[in-house]
């Protein structure tokens, strides 16, 4: 969700923020644009709606663009239409400032009547306004342009959100830069800087990096950096290296990334197991994090999307290995009501990218309450993992794709990680039992088995979801979760209208909903509930339901679609969801859909 790259002191600046922003494409957006300028007297503006390849296009078409310095966003709407004048860099009307934003403005209205009333705007932004400000406080009042920055960023209301890089065209060398919970990093280079909204957009120009923290001003020129707090007070702050391969974010042969994603999950089970299981099999989990975890009377896990589904199934495991109350909460609810706490509440968010906003605005009243938290995470110093007390990586490489796969599949298996190292501090002797090393062993290679028969899931997704307009996945208890997580894999990219379902409640209303040939798939792992799923199944056949089973081996018969290897009752979701992944795959592919990047949809959202 909205992208941006900045860059000064580089000739290759027009290169280095096209290559920014493609990295930056898997968020999601429907617009993108540049300003350069080379700082003798030359800058351009191209702005596209589309994909990047489109503002590509034009930038060839026009021959001359080239510059030392420049700013590029790509835009996911939220205050207007998909459109040019819409699209970032927005600009004053005397063309002098130039701003990319990634957020929301609250208060935009009221500080357009208030302070431009006589102003002409050209798009329905409520970043436009932002950069009208500037060069108002800066032409009418004569303040110079940091002055005037700070000043605006004073008069945003604190509930808005924003990532900003303003350009002036009469210091072309500098980038202002400030943030408010959205994401932003400033990136260090031989000669140069940089900003970003992620390392991954600046990682093909430098591994160094240097964290901004809201309410800052950061003055980005070629070989300095300058922070402040907007009450101008100065910080010092040091560099950190980020450990990525920019080569692991490409599609290599594959078509789509999903699905290079789907067949990287038994890697990243291995991986798992060689970061965090050591030879005994005693998990590898900093002592501290322990520590405070036992000291704990409940476990809130908070997520969104997929991160959720994932809490879901793993709270299981912390129950049964700790014996700690846990519960699992979507982060937009509990921001503005949550349950009445316990008294000693450890937090444990889950984010694949770790910025996710509606997580963050949780993040930031656990910080202020001093409760201690925990981020489990894709991405190294994301904001998330910065502002928790800890952080464990889920090293799932990364994920481009929109549709999570890789990362729901690892953080379930950190859950468990986490779950057995703390029930074994905690003397449990079931955590003690729990031979989790082992079973991801057998689970990497069940993985591997299903992603080999591909060909069997491309054919079922194209006899039994390709025309209906709704599917149902229906389970219990852990089979439910997953199912969950199923039908939103399909209805995320394929468009099919899918529900995920306790099976037991299909009967209290939605089995209303089945006609003929309505797809509901059954997935069947749990010993105690895998006689009345299939009792639940038949009711939905008998009424035309077409019907398919995901089951696992020790409780399948001859006539189930798809076999799962046996593995702990706790960790079946890592088998069962893989079928249901290609399944949506298959079927977007089958439609003839953009696979990787859907509709409406971005990887990672940043605003609430
Ligand atoms: C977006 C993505 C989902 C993801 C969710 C949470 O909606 O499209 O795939 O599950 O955000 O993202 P996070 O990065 O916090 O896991």
């Amino acid at each position: 969700m909205c992208g941006i790259v900045g860059v000064t002191g580089n000739k290759r600046s027009v290169n280095i923020l096209l290559n920014g922003l493609k990295s930056l494409e898997y968020r999601g957006y429907d617009s993108a644009g540049i300003y350069v300028n080379d700082q003798e007297g030359h800058d351009y503006l191209v702005k596209r709606t589309g994909r990047i390849k489109n503002l590509e296009q034009a930038i060839n078409e026009q021959g001359d663009v080239h510059g030392t310095a420049g700013i590029g966003h790509t835009r996911w709407a939220t205050h207007g239409e998909p459109s040019e004048a819409n699209a970032h860099p927005q600009f004053s009307n005397d063309d002098r400032f130039y701003l990319v934003h990634n957020g929301v403005i609250e208060n935009y209205q009221q500080l357009k009547s208030e302070y431009l009333a006589d102003v002409d705007f050209k798009s329905q932004t409520d970043t436009e306004v932002i950069v009208q400000l500037v060069d108002r406080f800066v032409v009418n009042n004569h303040m110079d342009t940091r002055s005037a920055m700070l000043k605006v960023l004073r008069l945003i209301s604190s509930d808005s959100s924003y990532a900003f890089v303003l350009m002036d065209r009469q210091q072309p060398d500098t980038l202002f830069v400030a943030k408010n919970k959205s994401p932003l990093l400033i990136g260090l280079g031989d000669g140069y800087n940089m900003a970003g909204s992620d390392a991954m957009s600046m990682i093909k120009e430098t591994n160094r990096f240097m964290e901004l923290e809201d309410h800052e001003l950061v003055i980005v020129k070629p070989d300095h950096i300058s922070i402040t707090s907007f009450d101008g007070e100065e910080k010092k702050r040091q560099p950190f290296t980020v450990d990525m391969d920019p080569s692991a974010a490409d599609k290599g042969a594959y078509p789509f990334y999903m699905l290079k994603e789907i067949d990287e999950q038994p890697a990243v089970m291995r991986r798992l197991v060689s970061e965090y299981l050591p030879a005994d099999g005693k998990p590898q989990v900093e002592d501290a994090l322990l520590e405070s975890m036992a000291s704990s009377d409940h476990l809130y896990i908070i997520g969104a999307g997929t991160s959720y589904h994932a809490g879901l199934v793993a709270q299981r495991a912390f129950e049964k290995l700790t014996g700690i109350h846990t519960s699992v909460h979507i982060s937009s609810e509990f921001a503005y009501e949550h349950p009445l706490l316990s008294e000693k509440p450890f937090f444990i968010f889950l984010s694949q990218s770790g910025e996710t906003a509606d997580s963050r605005e949780v993040l930031v009243n656990v910080k202020k309450h001093q409760w201690p938290s925990l981020t489990i995470t894709n991405v190294d110093k994301s904001t998330l993992s910065r502002e928790s007390s800890f952080s464990m990586l889920i090293y799932a490489g990364p994920e481009i794709a929109v549709a999570s796969t890789k990362a729901y599949t690892a953080q379930i298996a950190v859950q468990a990680i986490l779950a057995k190292a703390l029930g074994m501090k905690m003397g449990q002797q079931a955590a003690a039992d729990f031979a989790l090393k082992e079973q991801l062993a057998i689970i990497a290679n069940g993985m591997q088995a299903i992603t080999d028969s591909k060909d069997k899931m491309a054919e079922i997704a194209a006899h039994y979801l390709s025309k209906p307009r709704n599917a149902f996945y229906i389970g219990r208890g852990m089979d439910w979760s997953v199912a969950l997580e199923a039908a939103l894999k399909l209805k995320e990219i394929s468009y099919v209208q899918a529900e995920g379902f306790a099976s037991g409640e299909l009967k209290h209303g939605t089995i209303a909903l089945i006609e003929n040939r309505t797809p509901v798939i059954g997935l069947i792992t749990q010993d105690r509930t895998a006689g009345l799923t299939r009792s639940n199944l038949e009711e939905t056949a008998s009424r035309g339901a077409a019907t398919l089973t995901i089951v696992s081996r020790h409780l399948a018969n001859e006539d189930d679609n798809i076999v799962l290897p046996d593995v702990d009752p706790l960790l079946t979701p890592l088998l069962s969801v893989v079928p249901t992944q290609l399944l949506a795959y298959y079927t977007s592919l089958g439609k003839g859909l953009d696979v990787d990047r859907p509709r409406n949809l971005a990887k990672s959202v940043t605003v609430q």
